[in-house]
């Protein structure tokens, strides 16, 4: 299965995916990577892909003339790489109508929160706020929502004293730890075996 990784930020996700499959192989993986875009040149995910070799495009809201223009372009970029997967790892913004009715129901995001619990930007930092004992993170196909698609898979990362010291930080690497295993788990399964969604059931099957 070909896979395009879309980041915004540091790409420890990816560099998680581009080790697994470096380590399995990707015909035992599954999957390979084929390319990965960003929505800003500063995405460090982008250096961790020219590293591994592998195409990278970027797409800047403000290089469009409209959110559509640039939804358009995006889904243009990412089709190039003709994928069977879109794997959306700490990419920061909402994709389109275009690039849902291309991509919908083969797009997978990862969000360090338990969803239904503390959707969007700042899931971390939300529920430490609210004083969640049992936070974590959620592998789930993107829908027309923010956050809103059929779970995949979740993990949890209890809260701990220290993290109400020390803030939102701590507690995030905690979670990326988990996030990071989560998320080559589910994609290697999906490409591998392949899944049905129900509504929101996903029904993918178990390891034989
Ligand atoms: C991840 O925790 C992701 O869930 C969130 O931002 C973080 C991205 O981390 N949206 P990285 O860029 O993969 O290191």
């Amino acid at each position: 299965k070909r896979v395009v990784v879309l980041v915004s930020g540091s790409g420890t996700n990816l560099q998680a995916l581009l080790d697994a499959i470096a380590a399995r192989g990707p015909e035992e993986y599954g999957a390979r990577i084929v390319a990965v875009g960003a929505d800003r040149h500063s995405a460090t995910g982008l250096d961790r892909a020219r590293a591994a070799g592998l195409p990278t495009f970027v797409c800047r809201v403000n290089d469009y003339g409209s959110r559509a223009e640039w939804d358009a372009a995006l889904t243009g970029a990412t089709a190039a790489h003709r994928p069977d997967l879109v794997v959306s790892a700490g990419f920061m913004k909402i994709v389109g109508r275009e690039f849902l009715a291309r991509f919908g129901g083969r797009i997978v995001n990862t969000h360090p929160a338990l969803l239904p619990s503390f959707p969007g930007a700042h899931g971390v930092r939300d529920a430490l706020a609210y004083g969640a004992k049992i936070t974590g993170c959620t592998v789930h196909f993107v829908d027309d929502g923010v956050d809103t698609g059929p779970i995949i898979a979740q993990s949890a990362v209890e809260v701990v004293e220290e993290d109400t010291e020390e803030g939102e930080a701590a507690l995030h690497e905690r979670i990326k730890d988990v996030e990071r295993r989560l998320l080559v788990d589910v994609v290697g399964r999906l490409a591998r075996h392949g899944y049905r969604i129900e509504g929101r059931k996903v029904m993918l099957p178990d390891e034989q």
